[in-house]
C-alpha cells in the first residue's frame, strides 16, 4: 500500500449514435460526459480486518463486506469488484470504500460502469498494484457483466479512455478530437425500463422482419460512419441532423416511448439542433444538442417545469483520472 487514501473519478456517457444496432455487431459511437462517479479508498487500524462501504445510493448506510447481510442487487457488481480486488490481501487494517456519483443511475448514462473504472483503478492503486488502464477496463467489463448480463462494453471503454470512441464488437477505436464544442441537455423521462427487456424485444422483432430490421441497421450504420467524421470536424448542425436520422430510425426499430416524443417535442421548440433518444429507449433519457450554453439552459429548465429531470452536460476528453 503506497497511501493512506486515494480517490479517482471516471466520467458517465452518452451514446449518440448506434445503439441497439451495436449489440449485432455494427459500430456505435459514445462520447463521455463531465458527470463522474468518485471512489475514494482509504485505510484505518483495527482488531479485525474488513472492508466498509459507504455511497450515495444508499445515504447514512454502511455495508460490511464481510457480514453475511445480502447487499442490495445494485451493489452486486461493487461487491464483486471488492472481493476480487482484496482477495489474498492481507493486512491488519481495514479499508473504508466512499463512492460517490453524479451521474443518473438506471438512465443509460453509464453510472454502473463509470462506478466499476473508479473503484477498481482506486482500490489497485491503494493495495500497490499496478494496473494499465487496460487492465481497469477489463475488470470494469466483468462487473459490468455482473449487473447487465450481456452489455456490449462500449460503457466501460468510455469510461475508462475518456473522449470519443468508436465501439464494435470488443474493439474500440478513439475518435480523435480536440473537443465537441456543443452543450449537451440530458433529459430524463423517469419511465423506468429494463435494458435486457428492451433488447430482447429488438430481438424478437428482428427474427420476425429480419430483412426490414437489417436495413434499418444498415442505416444507423451509416450514420455512425458519418457522424464520426462530422465529430472530428466539430460539425454542430451535421451532427444535430445525423441525431434526428438516428432518431427516426429508432422509433422504427420500436424502441420510442410517449415520454420521449414529448421530451424530443420540447428540445426542439427550445432551439436544439438535433435530439434523439440514448441508450436502450423505451423510456429513459434523450438528450438534445445547442450550441450555446444559455438555449442550453432555458431548454432545461423549461422541460423541468414539465416535471421531467434535465441537466447540461459537455463532452470531456478525461477518461478515468486520479483525484488529488
Ligand atoms: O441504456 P444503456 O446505456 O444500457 O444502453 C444500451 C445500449 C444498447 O445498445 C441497447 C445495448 C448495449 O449493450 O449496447
Amino acid at each position: 500500500m503506497n497511501s493512506s487514501r486515494i480517490t479517482y473519478t471516471a466520467p458517465g456517457k452518452i451514446i449518440l449514435f448506434g445503439e441497439h444496432a451495436v449489440v449485432y455487431g455494427y459500430p456505435a459511437l459514445a462520447i463521455a460526459i463531465d458527470r463522474r462517479a468518485k471512489c475514494t479508498v482509504s485505510s484505518y487500524l483495527s482488531d479485525e480486518e474488513d472492508v466498509v462501504l459507504s455511497t450515495n445510493l444508499f445515504p447514512g448506510k454502511k455495508f460490511l463486506v464481510s457480514s453475511k447481510e445480502s447487499f442490495p442487487s445494485s451493489l452486486q457488481a461493487v461487491l464483486f469488484l471488492i472481493k476480487k480486488l482484496t482477495d489474498n490481501f492481507q493486512s491488519n487494517i481495514s479499508l473504508q470504500i466512499d463512492i460517490s456519483s453524479s451521474i443518473p443511475s438506471s438512465s443509460g448514462l453509464g453510472s454502473s460502469a463509470a462506478v466499476s473504472v473508479a473503484l477498481t483503478n482506486s482500490l489497485s492503486s491503494f493495495l500497490g498494484r499496478n494496473y494499465s488502464l487496460e487492465d481497469v477496463n477489463k475488470i470494469a467489463f466483468e462487473a459490468e457483466k455482473i449487473q447487465h448480463g450481456q452489455p456490449s462494453g462500449i460503457d466501460n471503454n468510455v469510461s475508462t479512455y475518456g473522449g470519443s470512441i468508436l465501439y464494435q464488437k470488443g474493439l474500440m477505436e478513439q475518435v480523435t478530437v480536440d473537443d465537441i464544442s456543443g452543450f449537451w441537455v440530458i433529459a430524463n423521462s423517469m419511465v423506468e425500463r429494463n435494458t435486457k427487456d428492451i433488447v430482447a424485444n429488438v430481438q424478437k422483432n428482428y427474427k420476425r422482419k429480419q430483412e426490414k430490421t437489417e436495413e434499418i441497421f444498415h442505416s444507423i450504420h451509416s450514420i455512425v460512419i458519418r457522424g464520426k467524421e462530422y465529430i472530428k470536424q466539430n460539425k454542430l448542425d451535421e451532427i444535430g441532423e445525423l441525431m434526428n436520422e438516428n432518431q427516426t430510425l429508432l422509433e422504427q426499430l420500436g424502441v420510442g416511448h410517449s415520454k420521449l416524443t414529448d421530451l424530443l417535442l420540447i428540445l426542439k421548440k427550445n432551439g436544439s439542433m438535433g435530439e434523439k433518444l440514448t441508450g436502450a429507449g423505451g423510456g429513459g433519457c434523450v438528450v438534445g444538442l445547442f450550441d450555446n450554453i444559455k438555449d442550453a439552459h432555458s431548454s432545461m429548465k423549461n422541460i423541468k417545469k414539465k416535471g421531467y429531470q434535465a441537466f447540461t452536460a459537455k463532452h470531456t476528453k478525461i477518461g478515468v483520472t486520479i483525484d488529488e
